[in-house]
């Protein structure tokens, strides 16, 4: 990323990176990294695809990648793959004011696996970035490489069977 662009980017999360709540995500793992460090990834990513794609809204969708996994393990122990994106979007709400498309990029991140549909370009924006991400962590930190290979596996099930 190019410093201007950096400078953007850190200006556009700026405040998210200063709260405690989720700051905590530093203490949560997710594919051998924290969760905080993960969603950092998903943010940059889905900010430089939508730079690359022209897309306008590119502050509002960024931010939203930023929160996409905004929750803590004991949080979501039951079924944590399917439920946790609406705890991170509950905590999302609780902590920042939400744009309507924000409140779907959140919800629908993990599409097809979620029941809510994504409903704008951010939302198919964030779920392949976070898809992208997550396979290229599992890779590098090795330890949940299961968790990589379930996650391709499911994703093909869904889509042979819808
Ligand atoms: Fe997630
Ligand atoms: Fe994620």
């Amino acid at each position: 990323m190019t410093l201007k662009k950096e400078i953007e980017f850190n200006n556009i999360v700026n405040d998210i990176l200063k709260n405690k709540e989720f700051i905590a995500l530093k203490y949560e793992i997710h594919h051998g990294i924290s969760r905080l460090d993960h969603s950092l990834n998903v943010a940059k990513v889905t900010y430089q695809t939508c730079k690359k794609l022209k897309i306008k809204n590119y502050e509002e969708i960024t931010r939203a990648a930023l929160l996409h996994d905004f929750f803590k393990n004991d949080e979501v122990a039951d079924k944590a793959f399917l439920n946790h994106p609406g705890k991170a979007l509950k905590n999302a709400q609780e902590n920042f004011n939400l744009t309507p498309k924000q409140e779907n990029i959140i919800a629908a991140h993990m599409f097809p696996m979620s029941k809510v549909m994504p409903t704008n370009i951010g939302s198919w924006v964030v779920s392949s970035a976070d898809k992208f991400v997550a396979l290229y962590e599992c890779a590098k930190f090795k330890a949940p490489i299961k968790v990589g290979a379930t996650l391709i596996f499911i994703f093909n099930l869904c889509f042979i069977q819808r």
